[in-house]
C-alpha cells in the first residue's frame, strides 16, 4: 500500500490494470498526455521515480522506462539524480484536444500540392472486380483465362527457395536474368536489337514514360503526338515541359510529312507504330523509313510503345520499328499489363545503348530505387518455364475469336447504326456511330446503365474525328458481349431517335 505522504498529485494518472498495455506504456502515455494538455507545466518538476513508483504501486524500473521513453522524445529533461523536469520547449506534436472540442476544420487542405494536370478519375483509380468489370471495359485482359495455378507454382518454387542475396537492394535497371529472358523473347518475336544490358524495367509503361520524359525532354521542348493518341503519355510529357504537336493520321497511320512541315522543331516523338492507339491500323514501312530518317537527321528521339502487338491476328505479325534503327534513335517501350495483367506494374524500357541505358537505370534508382524483387523472379521462373509463350498463344487464340462475335453482334443488331471494321490486331475495336450524334454524350448515357464505351472523341487534340465508341472485347464472354451489344444498340438507337 503506497504511504499517504507518498501521493503525487498529477491528475488522471490512473493506470487500467485490466489493459494488455505495458504498465510502462501506460505511464509514459499518460505523462504524455498530461503535458501535452498543460496539466504538467513547462518547467514542472516530476515527481522522482521511486516516489512515483511508490504512489502507482508499481516497480521503479517501470517508471524509469516511461521517463526514459518521455526523455528520448523530448518531452521531458534532466539526469537521473537530479530530478527530471518538463521540456520548456515541448516536441512539434499538435495537442490533442478530445474530439468535442476541436474545431470542426481544423486542418486546411493543401490546395497548393494538388495536382495540377488533368488525369481523368478513372486513370487514378479503377474497380477492378470482376463483377465491376464491365462491357467494353478497355483494355482488360481475359483475367477469367490467366493460368492462376500455374502463377502460383511459380510464385511457391520462389518463395521456397528464396535467398538472401537477391532480397537485397538489387541493380535497380532489374532482375538480370529477367532482362536476358526479355531480350531473348523480343529479339524472337519483336524482331528488336537488344542485349540485356539495354534494358531498364519499369513498374509498367507508365513510369517508362516518366523516366523517358524526364531524361529526354527540357521545359518547351516540343513533341510530336499522334491526334488521335494515348492521352496518358501525352500527359505524361506535357506535365514534364513539353509542348504537344498534334499530328494527324491516314491509313497507313501517322502523317510523318504534316510533322515534318509543321512542326520541324520537335526534339521527340510519341508514336505506335505496330498498332496505332487508339484508332488501329500500322504504320507503313514507308513512312517507318521517313520518320525513321528524319529522326536520325534531326537527332529526334522517337518513343515507340509496344502496347499490345502480341496481340496480331494474321499471318505475319509486323516487326517493331526498333529493329529497323540502327541510329540508336528510338527507345521502345513494352508492358507486361496487357499479356499477363495489369497490377503486375512490370514493364521495361529498351534503350539504344547500355550507356543509355545505365544512364535510365540511375533515373529509375532516383525515382524508386527498383522494382519490387519477388514479383521479377516469379516473372523470370514464368517465362523460362514456357507458360508466358503458351499463355499468349491462347489469348492469341481467344481474343481473335472474342473480336468476330462482337464484330459479328454489332454488325447484325447495330445494322444502319453502328459501323465497325474488322481489326488486324489488338485489344478494342472502334465502332463508328451517326454523324449527328456526340459521343461523349452517348458514352455517358451508357454509362449510366453499367455499358462502358470510351469516346474516341476523349483522345483527339485538334485533328477531330467523326464520332465513335472505343470497344474492348478482350475480357468478355460470348455471352457478356451478346448482352452487351443488344443494351447498347437499344439505347443507342432510342436516343438517334431523339434526334431525327
Ligand atoms: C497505348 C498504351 N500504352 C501502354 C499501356 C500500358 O500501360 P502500363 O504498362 O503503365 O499499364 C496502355 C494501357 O492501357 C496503353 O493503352
Amino acid at each position: 500500500m503506497p504511504k499517504v505522504s507518498h501521493q503525487i498529485s498529477i491528475p488522471g494518472l490512473e493506470l487500467n490494470r485490466a489493459s494488455k498495455i505495458p504498465a510502462y506504456k501506460q505511464v509514459y502515455t499518460l505523462l504524455r498526455t498530461a503535458i501535452l494538455e498543460r496539466r504538467l507545466q513547462p518547467g514542472q518538476r516530476l515527481p522522482s521515480s521511486r516516489l512515483l513508483a511508490e504512489s502507482m504501486g508499481l516497480s521503479r524500473n517501470i517508471i524509469l522506462l516511461a521517463y526514459e521513453q518521455l526523455s528520448l522524445e523530448g518531452f521531458i529533461t534532466g539526469a537521473t539524480g537530479n530530478g527530471s523536469f518538463v521540456a520548456g520547449t515541448l516536441p512539434d506534436t499538435r495537442p490533442r484536444l478530445p474530439k468535442e472540442q476541436a474545431p470542426p476544420e481544423e486542418i486546411a487542405p493543401h490546395n497548393d500540392v494538388r495536382f495540377q494536370y488533368p488525369v481523368s478519375d478513372r486513370f487514378m483509380q479503377r474497380e477492378s472486380a470482376p463483377a465491376n468489370v464491365k462491357p467494353f471495359q478497355n483494355p482488360e485482359p481475359a483475367m477469367d483465362h490467366f493460368p492462376y495455378r500455374t502463377w502460383a507454382k511459380c510464385a511457391y518454387r520462389i518463395f521456397r527457395n528464396l535467398e538472401f542475396e537477391p532480397l537485397n537492394y538489387h541493380d535497380a535497371k532489374g532482375y538480370l536474368p529477367l532482362r536476358t529472358a526479355i531480350a531473348d523473347y523480343l529479339r524472337v518475336n519483336r524482331a528488336i536489337r537488344c542485349g540485356a544490358d539495354q534494358i531498364v524495367i519499369t513498374t509498367g509503361t507508365q513510369q517508362a514514360l516518366n523516366l523517358a520524359a524526364a531524361m529526354l525532354l527540357k521545359q518547351g521542348d516540343r513533341f510530336w503526338i499522334e491526334d488521335p493518341g494515348y492521352v496518358n503519355a501525352r500527359a505524361v510529357l506535357e506535365h514534364a515541359g513539353g509542348k504537344a504537336c498534334p499530328v494527324p493520321l491516314h491509313a497507313d497511320g501517322f502523317d510523318v510529312d504534316h510533322a515534318v512541315k509543321k512542326h520541324p522543331n520537335a526534339s521527340l516523338c510519341y508514336i505506335t507504330p505496330s498498332h496505332q492507339f487508339p484508332v488501329g491500323g500500322t504504320l507503313s514501312i514507308t513512312k517507318r523509313l521517313k520518320l525513321l530518317e528524319w529522326a536520325t537527321r534531326k537527332k529526334m528521339w522517337i518513343i515507340e510503345d509496344d502496347y499490345d502487338s502480341e496481340f496480331q491476328y494474321g499471318s505475319n505479325p509486323v516487326p517493331a520499328l526498333q529493329g529497323l534503327d540502327p541510329h540508336k534513335r528510338v527507345i521502345y517501350l513494352g508492358t507486361f499489363s496487357k499479356v499477363l495483367f495489369p497490377g503486375l506494374r512490370i514493364g521495361y524500357i529498351i534503350l539504344p545503348d547500355r550507356e543509355m541505358a545505365d544512364a535510365f537505370g540511375y533515373a529509375k534508382a532516383f525515382a524508386d530505387r527498383q522494382n519490387g524483387i519477388t514479383d521479377q523472379l516469379i516473372l523470370h521462373e514464368f517465362i523460362q518455364g514456357d507458360h508466358f509463350t503458351i499463355h499468349i498463344r491462347r489469348m492469341r487464340q481467344l481474343y481473335k475469336k472474342r473480336q468476330e462475335i462482337l464484330l459479328e453482334l454489332i454488325q447484325r443488331l447495330g445494322e444502319g447504326l453502328l459501323r465497325v471494321e474488322k481489326q488486324s490486331g489488338g485489344m478494342h475495336l472502334l465502332a463508328w456511330l451517326p454523324h449527328e450524334m456526340n459521343d461523349q454524350e452517348v458514352a455517358e448515357m451508357l454509362r449510366l446503365h453499367g455499358i462502358y464505351a470510351v469516346p474516341l472523341s476523349g483522345y483527339t487534340l485538334k485533328h477531330k474525328q467523326p464520332p465513335a465508341l472505343i470497344l474492348g472485347y478482350t475480357a468478355f464472354n460470348e455471352k457478356l458481349l451478346a448482352q452487351g451489344v443488344r443494351a447498347m444498340v437499344q439505347l443507342i438507337r432510342e436516343q438517334a431517335s431523339l434526334l431525327s
